[in-house]
């Protein structure tokens, strides 16, 4: 009875498909849209260049990392080699300059606010203060913009998520579904203690590499280690390649080695041994979060694309304000946490969500209208 009910789950799920994808479709950002994003980023890097002519600018989060919905703020940030500034002039000298400078022809950009020590996905939070930040909006667009400064190792991280979603579609099929949900059900906002979009993207990526066959590599692997994956072409042949990934990107950022295997178009077809439709990789994802993580003990780590213990990172109690009750390690500032917002009762909230989901997509005749239903 348990396998006839498992196969009805499994046709019933993969019937969902078509229904996610066009979410999917309906949820990315029109091309139009993207050519606005990159003019308002030039129109900035000419303000900020007059200034700084030394500094970079540089485009991270959901509008680079190819994670962003339609209608996304663009997160930029700005790079400036000097150990001795102090963000906060630096930031009222950059809201100073958007509003005053009065280049031809040109409509600058609205400042919003001056948030000197607050971050772009937890802007309200007084105690969580990471990064400093200016928010902007494009009159003539509508677009909203946070600079901070020197958040270097948010641009790299961007990349690496970034060159996660070359590989295989769905990883950015199922980030969208994710996303567009934590949105719907409230339970994406760091400031009451759920998970921030950046971390859900991690929890996605750490679930397709532990798939089976896995759908995603682990890029930040040791070095030169070998890679055997199978490749089903057309007419169902299967082909096994052997390759070799070493780190071919490195960078230090604040005294951080961030490097991985960067040439992902290498590794396109790498999951094509696994067929599991989008709809299906949902259904396991909630399941997954709702009754199979070991919130006592794991540690999820796309770094090691394993599963990591508390008691090895030493995460095992509280440590100020700062908890482990869901425990993302971030790939490359590892005693980082990401969940280290989650409280008790936020865990209580996400939990009780992700086992909504679960048995929303398991039991309910027309799951898409109640799994995205707003909270
Ligand atoms: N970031 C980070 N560490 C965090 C949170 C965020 O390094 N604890 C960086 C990541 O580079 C992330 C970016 O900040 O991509 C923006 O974070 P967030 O707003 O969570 O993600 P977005 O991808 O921009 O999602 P959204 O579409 O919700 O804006
Ligand atoms: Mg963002």
């Amino acid at each position: 009875r348990m396998l006839k009910r498992q196969m009805r789950c499994r046709l019933d799920i993969d019937r969902l498909n078509a229904v996610f994808l066009a979410i999917y479709e309906s949820l990315i950002p029109p091309e139009e849209e993207k050519v606005k994003q990159k003019q308002f980023f030039m129109l900035l890097e000419k303000l900020v260049n007059k200034e700084w002519p030394e500094a970079g600018l540089y485009i991270y989060g959901s509008c680079a990392n190819s994670f962003g919905v339609s209608k996304s703020d663009i997160d930029v940030c700005l790079a400036i080699e000097d150990a001795e500034i102090n963000k906060s002039e630096v930031l009222l000298k950059l809201a100073d300059i958007l509003q005053s400078d009065n280049l031809q022809n040109v409509q600058l950009p609205i400042l919003l606010d001056i948030f000197r020590g607050f971050c772009s996905c937890c802007s309200k939070a007084l105690t969580r203060a990471r990064v400093p930040i200016v928010k902007l909006m494009d009159p003539a667009t509508g677009i909203s913009c946070d600079i901070c400064i020197n958040n270097v190792l948010a641009v790299v991280n961007t990349k690496l998520l970034r060159d996660y979603a070359q590989i295989d579609v769905r990883l950015r099929q199922l980030a969208f579904i994710v996303k567009h949900w934590a949105k719907s059900r409230g339970v994406n906002a760091t400031y009451q203690g759920t998970l921030s979009s950046y971390a859900y993207v991690l929890m996605c990526i750490h679930f397709l590499q532990q798939r089976r066959p896995a759908i995603l590599p682990c890029l930040q692997c040791d070095s030169s280690r070998r890679m055997v994956f199978s490749v089903v072409l057309p007419k169902h042949c299967l082909f096994s390649l052997v390759m070799e990934i070493g780190h071919t990107y490195s960078v230090t950022v604040d005294d951080i080695q961030c490097a991985y295997f960067d040439q992902v178009e290498k590794l396109r077809g790498f999951g094509s041994g696994n067929k599991e439709t989008i709809a299906r990789l949902v259904w396991a994802f909630f399941n997954y979060w709702a009754y199979s993580h070991d919130y006592a003990n794991a540690v999820i780590s796309v770094r090691t694309g394993s599963i990591l213990s508390k008691h090895e990172k030493e995460w095992t109690r509280r440590n100020g304000n700062d908890r482990h009750l869901i425990c993302i390690e971030d790939p490359f500032e590892i005693s980082h946490d990401l969940g280290r917002v989650v409280d008790k009762f936020s865990l209580k909230v996400l939990r009780e969500e992700f086992e909504r989901a679960a048995d929303i997509l398991h039991n309910d005749p027309n799951p898409c209208a109640t799994l995205f239903e707003p909270y």
